[in-house]
């Protein structure tokens, strides 16, 4: 598939959404961060704002639930249009089973990593996934600084996904920038997220094309 990147909205202007998502053009994917005040202390939006922008963009929507129980609530973001669906693996209760449901709502079913939950309990599960995401800051806000530390672990995950074979996508998420996604890159990543690094950009869609370009080195 190559290198994607996928803009978070989470520091444009929530009130002007459809307006801010047509200033980046160019990218092959937006990220929605859900957040409930629970999983992680901040709140932004739910499925009936996800609904409405799933018509008004033609973007595909790479949803990103950082909410308790997404057992629950995870598939009807699919149902809502979005073409990935990305739940937490520390909050859900039956991650397989959870990754079916997604799939069979016909999205992309993905799993996402905080910084400290280590990949390789998960090994047997990378089949069930058409997406890792590498959490590469604590997860509930843009802006913060990118964890190095969280290297190591995308090379680790990539590693496994080539022993298997399988052809999972590598998402990394929190604060990649011009500076940091060669490095990303680098340990494997193919998917990139990118929230202030975009919008607090003059000109988002040329910020996504040099994004793109640094990443594919
Ligand atoms: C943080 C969110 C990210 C956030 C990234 O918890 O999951 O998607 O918007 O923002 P930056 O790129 O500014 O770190
Ligand atoms: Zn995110």
């Amino acid at each position: 598939m190559g290198i994607q990147i996928t803009p978070s909205v989470l520091n444009a202007d929530l009130a002007d959404l459809t307006n801010e998502v047509n200033r980046i053009k160019g990218a092959d994917w937006v990220h929605i961060d859900v957040m409930d005040n629970h999983f992680v202390p901040n709140l932004t939006l739910g499925l009936p704002v996800v609904e409405s922008l799933a018509k008004s963009t033609p973007l595909p929507m790479d949803a990103h639930l950082m909410i308790q129980d997404p057992d629950r609530w995870a598939p009807a973001y699919a149902e809502a249009g979005c073409g990935s669906v990305t739940f937490h693996v520390e909050a859900a209760a039956a991650p397989v089973r959870l990754a079916r449901e997604i799939r069979a709502q016909g999205a992309r079913a993905s799993m996402a990593l905080k910084p400290a939950t280590p990949i390789e309990p998960y090994e047997d599960l990378l089949a069930e996934l058409d997406m890792i995401l590498i959490m590469t800051v604590e997860p509930g806000f843009g802006g913060q600084k990118f964890l190095d530390l969280c290297l190591p672990k995308i090379r680790r995950a990539r590693a496994l996904m080539e022993r298997h074979g399988l052809e999972t996508w590598l998402q990394v998420d929190g604060g990649v920038s011009l500076e940091t996604i060669e490095r990303c890159a680098e340990a494997g990543a193919d998917v990139f997220v990118a929230g202030s690094a975009v919008y607090s950009a003059e000109d988002p869609d040329a910020m996504v094309a040099e994004l793109r370009a640094r990443a594919e080195g």
